[in-house]
């Protein structure tokens, strides 16, 4: 097949997207980056990933989040990444702020999991033979390990920057203690952690409680959110039953089980409440993401062009009045869904 030559929208920094600095670092950020952990792996329709990385960059979209084990299929959203950036993305090269991580289970044996430097050094070589890339923007630690000496994966993470396989460093899921240690080790080793990645949304909100986003500003880095719509439940997706295609339907990560009539009543208000500011609850849950002074950026997932399109206008209502901020405590205060 002839691909279709793409010419990316030449007005997609006057779309709307804000930039905002990362830390104390050179790197602005968009306010909405785009996640690859579901629907870009080897079950989705080709032409729909194309279609959605496009339309993203065309909104001013530039950081886009990767993970070795994202797909369904550990590496294929990798894959279909570089597909897509071989045929339609090389020449934005320098346009474009890549994301990727090791940490999770992603091959059979003692060296494709955690935090070893033997796990670490393999796997940022496969990524970027996957995405086709010459290095990752910014490469992650994915997840703590509390088995290897934190000194092993930090310098792990050093010489993969000092051997320019990524520019920056990033930080996803440790615990605060561990954090700490690791902004320290970064910036004495001259590679000052630029971001650290949580999950912080309306249903959970342990970072915002735990003094995390504090650490993370002081120790300078940035901070990027991820599962910002608590993979669809802070929207009007589950509020008139279960969607056919849907991240539920597949019961894996998010289950039918965890879709309560209790759950959806709660959901229902901050709907209501989302629809009397005149926003989708998506947006509304984004924009509450996005108003948490340290927020750099928050990493959305999407499975159209149509949602992608409906997240992005979460960009022109980011203000809450202290009774609306008051009413959302209330209602989360009052669902336990993690
Ligand atoms: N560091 C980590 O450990 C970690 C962990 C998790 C995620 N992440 C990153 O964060 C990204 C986002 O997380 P997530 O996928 O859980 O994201 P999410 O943004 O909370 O949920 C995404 C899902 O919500 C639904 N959706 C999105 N926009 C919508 C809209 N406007 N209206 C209605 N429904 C909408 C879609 O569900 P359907 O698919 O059902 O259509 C979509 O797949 C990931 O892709 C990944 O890059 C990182």
């Amino acid at each position: 097949m002839i691909e279709d030559i793409y010419k990316a929208d030449a007005g997609r920094y006057e779309a709307g997207m804000e930039y905002r600095r990362c830390g104390r670092s050179g790197v602005l950020l968009p306010a909405l980056s785009l996640g690859f952990w579901h629907n870009f792996g080897e079950t989705a329709p080709l032409e729909r990933s194309k279609e959605i990385m496009r339309f993203a960059f065309d909104k001013g979209i530039t950081s886009f989040d990767l993970a070795n084990n994202y797909g369904p299929g550990y590496g294929t959203a990798e894959e279909t990444f570089g597909y897509v950036f071989e045929k339609s993305f090389r020449p934005y090269r320098d346009e474009m702020f890549v994301a990727s991580k090791a940490g999770y289970d992603m091959w059979p044996g003692p060296y494709g999991n955690w935090g070893s430097r033997k796990y670490l050094m393999a796997s940022v070589d496969q990524s970027l033979r996957r995405t086709k890339l010459d290095y990752f923007d910014v490469f992650y630690s994915h997840r703590y390990d509390p088995e290897t000496p934190l000194e092993e994966t930090l310098q792990a993470l050093v010489d993969i920057v000092r051997n320019g396989k990524a520019l920056y460093i990033g930080i996803s899921r440790w615990p605060e203690n561990a954090l700490r240690f690791a902004l320290d080790y970064l910036r004495s080793h001259d590679t000052p952690c630029l971001l650290y990645q949580e999950r912080l949304n309306m249903l959970d909100r342990r970072i915002e409680k735990n003094g995390m986003l504090k650490t993370v500003s002081e120790g300078g880095a940035g901070f990027i959110g991820f599962s910002p719509l608590a993979q669809g439940i802070l929207t009007g997706r589950y509020l008139h039953g279960i969607p056919e295609g849907s991240r539920a339907m597949q019961d894996k990560f998010l289950k039918t089980s965890q879709i309560s009539d209790d759950l959806l009543k709660n959901i229902s208000l901050l709907n209501a409440m989302a629809e009397r500011r005149g926003q989708t609850l998506a947006r509304m849950a984004l924009s509450w993401v996005l108003a948490h002074p340290g927020v750099t950026s928050v990493i959305v997932g999407c499975s159209s062009v149509a949602q992608l399109t409906d997240s992005l206008k979460a960009l022109e209502h980011k203000e809450f009045s202290d009774t609306e901020l008051k009413e959302i405590d209330e209602i989360s205060s009052r669902i336990n869904f993690y």
